[in-house]
């Protein structure tokens, strides 16, 4: 029999695990399901780039849609499985078709998380994570024209500094008392209001939008104490949930995304998942983590390609992240949770270069580096070799990056 791998999701872990198999020697088939109407494209630029109108749809795919053809990897984009059948190994879809698989990969990523609030649905409130997303807030852009942003996290932010780009009025509204919180430190959440302010963008935080008016379109947002914003478009960015359905009523275990081993396998040997969707156990934190990030999703899911194809590859790398408003590149190696101190080197407060290093004792747990590509391969090093730092390094702006990695 022509083995099959049936792999649910086309974005970054689907298209990654699908070249990695042909990698790896799989010579079965492989079908890729995905429930938006295009090849895999790469979600980071739908909130630059693309926002901004400076790529098109095409520039965004992962790889071309011949590869795929090339090393048979058949793909049915815009089709949904409704249900796994464990017992018969089968996907069902949302059509009545049925797929049998030998090895399934869930790679089903994560939704946005919805504002509810009276409005809400109203022509006009927007939400940011597909093409098809991007193009409906595009095709309503005007220069001039008022949008309000719900959230100041990274498609908050990202997003408003492209609209600011297209000649847009911006405000953003966070509910926390600072911008980033989940993400940063407060040094750096300042920095970052600070950038936003001069780029013309009204920021209010501690702001909780309890309606959205409007009769047949958006025309403002209302606020807790009352006060009034007026909107000709509202973008919603407040975080996003992971898509587990799948597993879950399938009897696989789920707990903050779908549970999975070191090498991307669930508690059903045929079953892998990779990608924002999962819960998987990282050595060199020591803990759990659910990630929601492209290089975790790449990474996992060649970890996923390697154990299908019956060769354990450990999927153990520290955690990184980027983002890019405006001018600055924010690259972060590792998870800022639970550290004692902050240092700062260089001038959070002005300018627009510097480095937050997150120190728990003597190790280096984090470091969010602005406009700093030498500190963040310094961070890299210092993270994965568990090296012990010296806050005067770290701190001292006049010694060379790589000496900081010298005790
Ligand atoms: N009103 C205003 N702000 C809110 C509300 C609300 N009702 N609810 C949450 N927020 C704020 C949070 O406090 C947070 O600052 O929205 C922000 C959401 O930020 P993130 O968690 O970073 O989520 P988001 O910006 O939507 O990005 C989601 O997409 O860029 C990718 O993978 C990246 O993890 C990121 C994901």
């Amino acid at each position: 029999m022509n083995k099959r791998v049936v792999i649910v999701g086309a974005s970054h872990a689907g298209a990654q695990l699908a070249s990695s198999l042909r990698q790896e020697g799989w010579q079965g088939q492989i079908l890729m399901i995905g429930e938006e109407p295009f090849a895999p494209y790469q979600r980071p630029p739908l909130s630059k780039e693309y926002l901004r109108g400076e790529k098109n749809a095409d520039e965004l795919l992962i790889r071309p849609a011949e590869m795929y053809i090339r090393h048979g990897v058949e793909l049915l984009p815009g089709r949904c499985v409704r249900s796994v059948d464990r017992t018969a190994k089968r996907v069902l879809m949302e059509d009545g078709k049925s797929f049998d698989y030998h090895k399934l990969a869930l790679c089903t990523g994560a939704r946005v998380r919805q504002l509810e609030v009276p409005g809400a649905d109203l022509p006009g409130v927007h939400y940011l994570r597909t093409l098809a997303d991007v193009d409906a807030i595009r095709t309503r852009l005007v220069p001039g024209c008022r949008v309000v942003i719900v959230g100041g996290g990274y498609i908050g932010l990202e997003s408003a500094a492209a609209l600011r780009k297209c000649g847009v009025e911006v405000s953003v509204l966070e509910v926390q008392s600072r911008l980033l919180a989940r993400v940063t430190a407060p040094q750096v959440s300042a920095f970052y209001q600070r950038i936003h302010a001069e780029a013309g963008v009204v920021i209010h935080t501690g702001w909780s939008v309890v309606a959205i008016e409007g009769e047949d379109r958006v025309t403002g947002v209302v606020g807790a104490d009352g006060r009034r914003l007026p909107a000709d478009m509202v973008i919603v960015g407040i975080g996003v949930i992971p898509n587990v359905e799948l597993a879950s009523q399938c009897g696989l275990k789920v707990d903050n995304g779908i549970w999975v081993d070191e090498f991307a396998s669930t508690d059903d040997s045929d079953i892998y998942a990779a990608g924002d969707c999962t819960n998987h156990p990282n050595r060199l934190l020591g803990r759990r983590v659910r990630l929601e990030s492209v290089p975790n999703a790449m990474e996992q899911a060649k970890s996923a390609a390697a154990s299908i194809c019956g060769r354990q590859q450990c999927y153990d790398a520290y955690p990184w992240f980027w983002s890019d408003q405006y001018d600055l590149k924010l690259q972060i190696a590792g998870l800022s949770e639970g550290y004692d101190r902050v240092i700062l080197r260089g001038d959070a407060d002005a300018g627009r270069s510097f480095v937050a290093w997150y120190v728990c004792g003597d190790k280096l747990l984090a470091a969010d580096c602005i406009n700093r590509p030498k500190e963040f391969m310094v961070a890299k090093q210092l993270l994965a070799g568990a090296l012990p730092v010296s806050v005067e390094r770290l701190a001292d702006e006049s010694l060379d990056p790589k000496l900081i990695l010298k005790i």
